[in-house]
């Protein structure tokens, strides 16, 4: 830990505190000197840091920028092996973890960054990534499945996501097949899975899952293109929970239910939390796109539906709008 690190973490330690320069500096075994250069990079990034003669440094509760730190606070001891990279911006980091992949093969490891400058969604849609008021991530993992069952990891992911805003938050989303997650008729996060697959075994060679979640309003707004669709999990952020204890929950909740991915529990809670099933859809399809009625989630995610003259058919991918009006 660099010694910026260790102030940080003494300082997160007792968050909303004052401490005093000679306690934290015997605490960490650092000179005062030292204590303060550190304070004064930390305060250069971003953190709110308090400085008074008397009293000492505190870190002031509404402090919110990622840090490994922080992080690591909060992350459960059975994630602690994974080396988290924490960037200030990249281009997006699903990109970034293929980057990493090719230059230093498949290893645990868990991207995160305070912005992206293109951010992507599914089908080749952008996704709006702006700074300190979001959270962007990609879990690089070895999953020991067929591309098929891949749909279940997204499925895994968007149940862990809802878990761990409930475990903080009191708040119930809802999730839109396939891994869209909402609140008040709002998108508020997203799931973006990419994979490698190795053509001898069949299996999946690695699979990166990227995750962005709105937390709280962007300080330029939502572009007008996404005004109407986009929301955030808070329009006021409480002060006490900080992205980095989200962040950090999010990934303990998905690295937990990865497990156990056959737990009968993931997929009822999936379908608990549907926000499509009795609801009309139009399926969007390349040449013509479809309308028809979800009558349920199969084991496997797949969304099931019933067409006007009575056929039915099982979706394992795609992209579908619901059509309130028409129900
Ligand atoms: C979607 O809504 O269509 C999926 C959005 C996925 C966004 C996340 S943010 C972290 C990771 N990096 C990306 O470029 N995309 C995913």
């Amino acid at each position: 830990m660099s010694t910026k690190e260790k102030v940080l973490a003494g300082l997160e330690e007792d968050r909303g505190n004052f401490i005093s320069g000679e306690k934290l500096a015997n605490l960490l075994n650092l000179s005062r000197t030292s204590i303060w250069k550190a304070i004064t990079l930390l305060k250069e990034e971003g953190h709110l840091i308090e400085s008074f003669p008397q009293k000492g440094y505190r870190l002031k509760l509404e402090s919110d920028c990622l840090s490994t730190t922080g992080l690591r606070l909060f992350l459960n001891e059975s994630i602690k092996d994974y080396d988290l990279k924490l960037l200030t911006t990249v281009d997006s980091t699903n990109q970034e973890a293929k980057r990493m992949l090719l230059e230093d093969g498949l290893r645990k490891v868990i991207i995160l960054s305070e912005e992206q400058t293109k951010g992507r969604g599914r089908r080749g849609r952008d996704f709006f990534s702006p700074a300190m008021t979001g959270i962007y991530m990609s879990i690089v993992l070895k999953p020991d499945q067929t591309p098929k069952e891949a749909l279940g990891i997204t499925i895994a992911a968007a149940v862990g996501i809802s878990r761990a805003i409930k475990k903080l938050t009191g708040i119930d989303v809802q999730i839109k097949w396939v891994n869209d997650i909402y609140l008040n008729n709002k998108k508020i996060a997203g799931i973006l899975t990419e994979a490698g697959t190795n053509f001898e075994t069949g299996m999946l060679d690695y699979l990166i899952l990227g995750m962005g979640i709105n937390v709280s309003v962007p300080e330029k707004k939502f572009p007008k293109e996404l005004s109407e669709t986009a929301g955030c999990l808070f329009s006021e952020k409480p002060k006490n929970l900080s992205r980095n204890q989200l962040a950090a929950e999010i990934i303990n909740q998905v690295m937990t239910i990865f497990k156990d991915l056959k737990d009968q529990a993931i997929i009822e809670e999936y379908r608990k939390r549907s926000m499509v099933i009795g609801e009309t859809i139009e399926i969007l399809r390349p040449n013509k796109n479809a309308i028809a009625k979800v009558i349920g989630i199969d084991q496997a995610g797949g969304l099931m539906v019933e067409y006007k003259k009575g056929d039915c058919e099982t979706l394992h991918f795609g992209e579908i709008s619901i059509k309130r009006m028409e129900k």
